[in-house]
């Protein structure tokens, strides 16, 4: 992960460069720095914690140069300090790196050989360094070349030169760097987002491309060296929804954007006068379709296996599902006739980008269900079915997993019908039943007071675990996830029905057990395993549909979402899971937006 930024302009940009690495410290917020050319000189400046400490040192003691990279870490290599953060200079040159070199020990050795010294324990001074090296014989452009050749594992670089006051280099392996074109001022950055407040004009390097900027122009080269041109987007203008408004965090103000949320994803692909749907150009007939394969990490994966019960219940397509870290390295049998399926809020997740080039290798039909469309798995793949949700800036991922949600279960719908899998008739009823989707998120909202009362069962909690069956299982999952995001409580989501088989050991007096009980096929199964846990002195805390009375002897708390439908169900036992983990956090004083060790686009292996 990390954020890279970098700009030559003809006036000061340190500030421009902290407003940037502010929309940045999503990707990493252990340490912050920048470097600016002033009077022949690099001026490094870098703290460890956040952009706001790195603020604090410039407001003290400006740096004014015209041209200057700044970075917001992720610690891979190195303890989270000063020492190394980004950039890591010589006297020379000063480089700003995302990524893993994976032979970093290997070159760092050879380097030490010849007398280099390093400062830090990052991989990243070893570029630094090389660079350095071959500028003693070759010019900037070429040294960089040099060094990239020697390079093994994933990077996007910012480099800036002692002696070349005019140019940033930027250069592109695995890691995605973009580059924005302004008047007297052009852009190096990790993403769109970072430039979107300077400019729209954006162009993507892809693997192996370096480019070469100067305030007035920009030039881009492949990695024979050969120059290139690249296509420049122009990017939407979403900048409103990023703001968090009255909202104390971004994480609550997304959660309670999740009925917007529902509305823009059925208003984009539910055409109600024609009660269709509006996705067209499958890359494979729908008849056609042999097996559905679902990727995704971390919370896109919880979505990837709530679409596989949706799936199997209402088509005869055959469905897998896959972590991406797992997809990548398996020894995959690729078919033609198989749709691969890559779910991503941020569309830059390294594993997830990887398993789909895995597939594009193998001349797969692959599509896409992404919130971040000018994203590098966005743009690689054959098909993108965007989910709508706007910027998602909190860590943890909350109204892009509901879209993601509903992006599937629409998509599932069409193929069901375009398969006659399913009749017209329950096609349209279906249908129907998803117009009061965005009303019954916004009913189930209010539970929050009751759900900030369940939290305070949590205060002095070893742990907790999450139950459900059938399409709460991946919710249980998801609840689970959400809460050692946010409030750092051990967790543990399970099927309800596997209790038996090793969990029901960790049940002991006053554990907080939340029992996801929607009012389906498994609700009286579901019952049968939450006596077993009651009789091993588990507090449950149960959460359901069903007009049961909730409150017995036996169950500490109970929470009532509105009934929708079954298969609705998981889109609306999210919120409370979601509420629930929000509300722990709050109570035990965490960052909410940025919880500790993690970052929303996980751009490294
Ligand atoms: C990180 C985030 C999670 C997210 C996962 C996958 O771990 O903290 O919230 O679910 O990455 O990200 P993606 O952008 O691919 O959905």
């Amino acid at each position: 992960m990390c954020g890279i930024i970098g700009i030559a302009s003809n006036k000061p940009v340190s500030i421009n460069i902290i407003n940037s690495l502010k929309k940045l410290e999503y990707r990493g917020y252990d340490s912050a720095g920048l470097a600016t050319l002033i009077n022949n000189k690099i001026d490094e400046k870098k703290c460890s914690g956040r952009v706001e400490e790195l603020e604090k040192i410039l407001f003290k003691n400006p740096s004014d140069g015209n041209l200057g990279i700044g970075h917001v870490r992720w610690a891979t290599h190195g303890v989270p300090n000063v020492l190394n953060a980004h950039p890591h200079s010589s006297e020379i040159v000063s480089v700003v790196h995302n990524g893993i070199i994976e032979n970093s020990d290997e070159l760092k050795q050879k380097l030490e050989i010849k007398g280099a010294k390093f400062k830090s324990q990052t991989d990243t001074e070893v570029i630094t360094l090389l660079i350095t090296e071959a500028l003693k014989t070759d010019n900037p452009l070429e040294s960089v070349f040099k060094t990239l050749k020697q390079l093994r594992g994933s990077f996007a670089l910012g480099i800036i030169f002692k002696n070349n006051k005019d140019i940033i280099i930027g250069a592109r392996r695995g890691s995605p760097l973009a580059v924005g074109y302004s008047q007297d001022e052009n852009y190096l950055g990790s993403d769109s987002y970072a430039l979107k407040s300077m400019t729209n004009k954006i162009s993507y390097l892809d693997d192996g491309d370096l480019c070469v900027l100067t305030k007035d122009s920009v030039e881009f080269y492949d990695e024979d060296k050969k120059k290139i041109n690249k296509k420049i987007y122009n990017l939407s203008d979403d900048k409103n929804t990023s703001d968090k408004g009255d909202y104390k965090n971004f994480m609550s103000k997304e959660i309670f954007e999740q009925p917007t949320t529902a509305k823009n994803c059925i208003n984009e692909y539910i055409d109600t006068l024609k009660k269709d749907i509006n996705i067209y150009n499958f890359p494979i007939q729908p008849k056609e379709i042999n097996k559905i394969v679902l990727i995704g990490c971390g919370t896109a994966y919880h979505s990837c296996l709530v679409a596989k019960y949706w799936f199997e219940e209402l088509t005869t397509i055959d469905v897998e599902i896959d972590i991406a870290s797992e997809f990548r390295y398996r020894k995959l049998r690729f078919n033609y006739r198989n749709l691969y399926i890559f779910v991503s809020q941020s569309g830059e997740t390294a594993d997830t980008a990887a398993a789909l080039d895995l597939c594009k290798k193998n001349k797969v039909k692959t599509c896409s269900i992404v919130n971040a469309v000018e994203s590098t798995i966005a743009r690689n793949s054959d098909w993108v079915l965007p989910i709508h949700a706007g910027p998602e800036i909190g860590v943890a991922s909350t109204k892009a997993f509901l879209g993601q949600m509903i992006v599937l279960y629409i998509l599932c719908l069409k193929l069901a019908k375009s398969r006659d899998d399913i009749n017209n008739a329950s096609y349209h009823e279906l249908l129907d039943r998803f117009k009061s989707l965005p009303e019954s998120i916004k009913k189930t909202l209010k539970i929050e007071s009751s759900i900030q009362s369940m939290a305070k069962e949590f205060i002095d909690a070893k742990g907790s675990m999450f139950l459900g069956r059938g399409y709460s299982y991946p919710i249980a999952l998801e609840g689970a996830l959400k809460l050692k995001e946010l409030s750092y409580l051990h967790a543990e989501g399970y099927p309800a029905g596997e209790m038996k088989h090793g969990p029901l050991a960790l049940i002991e007096e006053g554990l907080p057990v939340i029992v996801i009980a929607p009012k389906d096929k498994y609700f009286e199964k579901t019952l049968s395993n939450m006596q077993e846990v009651i009789a091993r002195g588990g507090k449950i805390l149960f959460i359901t549909d069903h007009k049961k009375e909730l409150i017995n002897e036996n169950i500490r708390f109970g929470v009532r979402v509105p009934f929708v439908d079954t298969l609705l169900s998981p889109i609306l036992f999210t919120i409370p899971i979601q509420l629930l983990a929000y509300h722990v956090a709050l109570l035990k004083n965490c960052d909410i937006d940025k919880p500790r060790n993690l970052a929303k686009s996980v751009t490294v292996e």
